[in-house]
């Protein structure tokens, strides 16, 4: 251990003396310097991430890793939880002959112990501001315990609401997931990758994750080259150019070429034209799914594969071997040059989080960083602004002050446990506030709230339907909390019926019967298909899985201590029949219309969502107007200013996402009917007005992928929508020359 502390204080001093504008030079010859006298072992060494087995949830593939760390052949260890254990493995990591430290990887989604409201949501509060704020609270709070880099954000484009995972990611649309994708970045690595209570972090699924044939995980992704750029990587470039550290690449395939065996996809795009200089680690064993997915006959080819086609890091596939490796060499069907790249790659990051410097920088913390006041305040904060008023006949929300009694319904009015959500990392369902408890500590003795279970989340028993429904009789108002399970989204959860499980709907049907006002608030990973429960409730608030402190914000928006502003980040399907259903669709030759026959349409269903892209209510009201701009015509590099007028025309303050679509009229290829373009979350008192401004230049923000393949706008019409959704008709129209 001195003899590294004397090397690298030499190595400090150089780089000091060099200073910083000579800091890159010296910071490649260090690592150019390492990889020179690392062996064929150590640098696949490098190469390799293990589970540490520390947490139930993950298997341990490899039950020598500890040995294999002393000998320096891992480089990264997943899921060791707690400061001890990293300090331990770590200091086997200085035992080896060149004491390169080890990463530390975890599933960090939505907060660490001071869990929020799930990524899902936290897109729905359309508040980079908040959302960025949420993920340096999770770094804080988990590089105080050890960890170092985190597998996030999840940044997968998702139109499918019978995948599971459209829970952990920011919707269906590339511009807000883009957005999202850069201020978790942000919040996770900071301005400087070297401070004790930044992590690294991984954008992730690369690419098109989100895309299964059927909505069902890990299935098989088809696209164009058009949608695949346009849609699914648009994040993936943000991330990109946010200098995301690293990227994990997906399971699934890509047209017939699974991601971790994907050379245009990691080296020709990720590489070349993003010029991206961090690292990819592969999804959990994909490299050895290769065989399943039948491209690869053993274990040589797996590597072969992976290592060719530009994957940095093994995740616990313990492929990345010399046996497998050493012979493919010598055949020059493996190139020590991608070798060289992949742990010249890692060792960048590595020395970029001051890891050389003190490999224990992240297991000194003495102080609690954990579920502070004020990691919990911005819970709070983030969990209010993400609901969404979705129905609000009569202004029955927010709940009147001379309401007496409440009846508080349902299987997840009182539950703690599925609060949190998927991916709950050191999350404690013993800390989650429940919606009984938020109530009860608001109102006090003001008004009287009796709970009823009234159903499971799941099951078919109705034997507790009377005791509720007796309870909703003698109340004056019905607060009915219905919806998932915490683990019926996120991963390996798709679902073939996206209704609310169980006899849920039954229950609210009774409830409704006896003509007492009814809210329906909501907690789920995705968008349900709610059509019959829109006829048997009042009010409905989207409250997601809201996190460690669900209770207190959701009682905050019922009560009106908040004014709910939040918009739909995915559209609401009415059935599943719909799905995929998206915003941004393209016209199609015969465009639907219910009134023509030979349209694109259903003959059974209606073709519209039942909720759309950007949709949410508020306890006022916004007018738009006098949307104009700039110029009628611009070039390619002009910039155009767009302006809109928006009106509080309800009785009390209220804020509003204002959303900008654009729809390019003519396009060289068939084009969505509109697209986001920007937003804007305001502020306005009753009565108060502001004028919005947005600002497009066309050879950034209107271009697309054209047949032959290159980015470029079109020249022509294009129409302006702006409004408090993607059904806005405010229009207006400019050219491009
Ligand atoms: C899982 C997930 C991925 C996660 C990784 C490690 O299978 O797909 O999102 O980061 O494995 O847990």
């Amino acid at each position: 251990m001195k003899q590294q502390s004397i090397r690298l204080f030499i190595v400090a001093t150089i780089l000091f003396v060099f200073g910083l504008k000579n800091a890159s030079a010296a910071d490649n010859n260090l690592i150019e310097n390492l990889l020179s006298q690392m062996t064929l072992e150590e640098k696949l060494g490098q190469m390799t991430l293990y589970s540490s087995g520390e947490d139930p949830l993950v298997p341990v593939f490899n039950p020598s890793y500890k040995q294999e760390i002393k000998e320096g052949r891992c480089g990264a260890i997943f899921a060791s939880i707690t400061p001890d254990s990293i300090r331990y493995l770590q200091e086997l990591a200085m035992q080896s002959r060149l004491k390169i430290p080890m990463l530390f990887g975890y599933d960090v989604i939505h907060g660490y112990k001071t869990i929020f409201p799930i990524p899902l949501a936290q897109a729905a509060s359309f508040n980079l501001d908040l959302i960025r704020k949420s993920a340096q609270v999770a770094a804080t709070e988990a590089s105080s315990r050890g960890i170092n880099w985190f597998f996030g954000p999840m940044i997968d484009i998702a139109r499918d609401a019978r995948w599971g995972r459209v829970s952990e990611g920011a919707g269906e649309d590339p511009f807000l997931t883009s957005k999202v994708a850069v201020e978790m970045i942000k919040g996770y690595q900071g301005e400087n990758l070297s401070e004790r209570n930044n992590v690294a972090a991984c954008a992730k699924h690369f690419a098109a994750y989100g895309a299964p044939i059927g909505g069902k995980d890990y299935n098989t992704v088809i696209m164009s080259l058009q949608e695949l750029n346009d849609v699914y990587l648009a994040p993936h470039k943000a991330a990109a150019d946010a200098q995301v550290a690293s990227f994990m690449s997906a399971f699934n395939e890509i047209n017939g070429m699974p991601c971790s065996a994907n050379r245009e996809l990691l080296t020709d795009i990720l590489q070349k034209q993003w010029k991206y200089k961090g690292f990819v680690v592969t999804d959990f064993a994909t490299i050895r799914e290769f065989m399943n997915h039948g491209i690869a006959e053993n274990e040589e080819q797996c590597a072969q594969l992976a290592i060719q086609a530009g994957v940095s890091m093994d995740m616990e596939s313990g492929i990345y071997k010399a046996k497998y490796v050493e012979n493919q060499l010598k055949s020059k069907s493996i190139d020590i040059e991608k070798i060289d790249e992949a742990v010249r790659r890692i060792l960048t990051i590595k020395y970029r989080m001051g890891l050389f410097a003190d490999p224990f920088k992240y297991c000194n913390s003495k102080t609690n960083e954990l579920m502070t006041a004020n990691n919990l305040t911005t819970a709070r904060e983030i969990a209010r602004e993400s609901m969404v008023l979705l129905k609000n006949d009569k202004q029955t929300l927010p709940i009147k002050s001379d309401i007496r009694k409440i009846a508080l319904i349902g299987p997840l009015a009182d539950n703690q446990a599925d609060m949190l959500g998927t991916w709950i990392a050191q999350g404690d369902t013993s800390d989650v506030v429940t919606l009984l408890q938020g109530l009860k500590k608001q109102l006090g003795t003001s008004a009287q709230v009796e709970y009823a279970q009234g159903c499971d989340i799941d099951t078919k028993r109705t034997s507790m339907f009377n005791k509720a429904i007796a309870l909703a009789k003698k109340s004056d108002v019905i607060v009915v909390v219905l919806g998932e399970k915490g683990d019926m989204a996120g991963e390996a959860a798709s679902r073939g019926n996206i209704n609310l499980p169980g006899v849920q709907t039954a229950l609210l049907k009774a409830l409704y019967a006896t003509k007492k006002p009814v809210i329906l608030v909501l907690m789920n990973g995705r968008p349900l298909a709610l059509e019959e429960e829109m006829n048997y409730c009042d009010a409905i608030l989207e409250a997601w899985q809201p996190g460690t402190i669900a209770g207190d914000a959701i009682a905050d928006v019922l009560l009106g201590k908040y004014n709910p502003s939040g918009k739909l980040p995915v559209t609401f399907p009415r059935c599943v029949g719909q799905v995929p259903i998206f915003y941004a669709a393209k016209s199609t030759g015969r465009p639907s219309d219910a009134k023509v026959r030979y349209s694109s349409r259903y003959l059974d269903i209606p073709f519209t969502p039942l909720f759309p892209f950007g949709f949410g209510l508020s306890y006022t009201t916004f007018e738009y107007s006098e949307l104009s701009v700039s110029h009628p015509e611009i070039g390619l590099n002009d910039e155009i200013t767009i302006q809109v007028k928006v009106k509080n025309s309800g009785k009390i303050a209220g804020q509003e996402v204002v959303q900008l679509y654009l729809k390019d009229d003519i396009g060289q290829l068939t084009r969505p009917v509109r697209e986001l373009k920007g937003f804007q979350k305001i502020q306005l008192n009753a009565g108060e007005s502001k004028v919005v401004t947005f600002t497009l230049k066309p050879s950034v923000d209107l271009i697309y992928t054209h047949a032959d393949g290159t980015q470029n706008a079109d020249a022509g019409k294009f129409t302006v929508f702006v409004g408090g959704n993607s059904d806005a008709n405010l229009l207006h129209s400019f050219r491009v020359k």
